[in-house]
């Protein structure tokens, strides 16, 4: 290598080095050893992930799938199998689905597909943190305008964000972390307002009050991102997709590599498709759980939960976010620590976990916040 070529590298590594991206959190295993406890004994409460799927029903499924699947061929079928599944459940005309590892992926891909250097990206704040890095990564502007008090949208001040160089704005809903839905008029007038695509976040939609995907046919900048990763709980398969008009879909579509996702997700997919009453089940039970848990939460005195359309409470407390935190670490209960979120100074947020797991963590917040 000559010296210009390694300066070059040089430049180039640390200006790669300075991209933001998703910063790991502690394991279950982590705090395990931190803290002198059993893995059995963590109950994990941070990733918004689904825990109110039955284990050995996917266990059933997943085997299903091992036996149908060929691992030695490349999956030439499935994925137009999965997209014809998704099209049923969700009641779509043709060619309206595109898929991709996780929803995540299809963000990021939708990102380099339609915003360039120099172009603008809107959202609010706060908000799911992984479309930000997507928008630094392709060194796009990014414009964030915060909500208002209780997280509800400001939409005059997100309209003046809508300049010729906005071609991305990013709405979540449900969203996370603060767990409510925006109203489908103020959601749907900035959709016909933003003068190039618009994504809207539902990862959280099975959890929600409604969902936007029928405006598809409405909108031809509109791209809806859903997810396997909460309410059929395959986060560890990595499998999301977009719903979109079948013009745009075409365009998410569109990867340089051929099969980039793997055949036992595409498959486990479809299977859950086909038995979706489990995944309604599931979500079921959440809701209700979610009902108690926020209630709860609200009677313990030092803690305030906000309604949630998703898999997870925010609440806001009187002590120290940090010291929270790390006094429910010690207890073998990882929750999401965020700080201060607009006018609420010390959030945290919990999955909906399972019934014992809840009480676990609200007999701990009482006995620490209580006392
Ligand atoms: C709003 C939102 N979108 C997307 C994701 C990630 O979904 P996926 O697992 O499909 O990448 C999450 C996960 O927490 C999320 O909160």
């Amino acid at each position: 290598m000559n010296a210009s070529c390694k300066k070059w590298l040089e430049d180039k590594l640390a200006k790669i080095e300075a991209l933001e991206s998703y910063a790991p959190e502690k394991t279950t295993e982590n705090v395990a050893k931190q803290y002198g406890l059993s893995p059995a004994d963590i109950v994990k409460l941070n990733f918004n992930e689904n825990l109110y799927m039955p284990r050995a029903k996917l266990v059933e499924l997943l085997k299903e799938v091992a036996e149908e699947c060929d691992l030695r061929l490349y999956p030439q079928e499935e994925e137009e199998k999965l997209r014809k599944a998704i099209t049923e459940y969700l009641r779509l005309q043709q060619g309206c689905v595109a898929v991709g590892n996780s929803s995540d992926e299809v963000m990021d891909r939708t990102t380099r597909l339609f915003l360039e250097r120099g172009d603008r990206a809107v959202t609010f704040a706060p908000t799911f943190s992984v479309f930000r890095y997507c928008v630094k990564y392709q060194g796009a502007e990014y414009v964030s305008v915060p909500l208002r008090e209780g997280f509800t949208l400001d939409a005059e001040a997100m309209r003046k964000a809508f300049t010729p160089e906005a071609k991305l704005l990013y709405l979540c809903s449900p969203n996370n972390p603060t767990g409510n839905q925006f109203g489908l008029d103020a959601v749907e007038a900035l959709i016909e307002e933003f003068p190039g695509i618009v994504i809207v976040d539902e990862a959280y939609g099975e959890y929600a009050d409604y969902s936007v995907v029928p405006l598809i046919d409405k909108y031809e900048n509109l791209v809806v991102l859903r997810t396997f990763s909460k309410a059929f709980g395959l986060a560890g398969l990595r499998l999301g997709y977009a719903v979109a008009n079948p013009t745009l879909a075409n365009a998410v579509n569109k990867i340089p590599a051929p099969y980039v996702i793997n055949i036992v997700s595409l498959t486990m997919g479809r299977k859950l498709l086909e038995n979706v009453g489990v995944m309604r089940q599931a979500v079921a039970a959440l809701k209700a759980e979610r009902g108690k848990l926020i209630n709860a939460l609200n009677e313990i005195r030092g803690a305030e939960a906000f309604d949630s359309r998703a898999n997870f409470a925010l609440f806001n407390t009187s002590k120290p976010y940090e010291d929270v935190y790390v006094n429910m670490l010690k207890r073998g209960l990882i929750i999401k620590k965020l700080g201060k979120l607009l006018m609420y100074e010390n959030c945290l947020r919990a999955t909906v976990g399972l019934p014992e797991m809840n009480a676990k963590l609200l007999n701990a917040l009482r006995e620490y916040l209580g006392d």
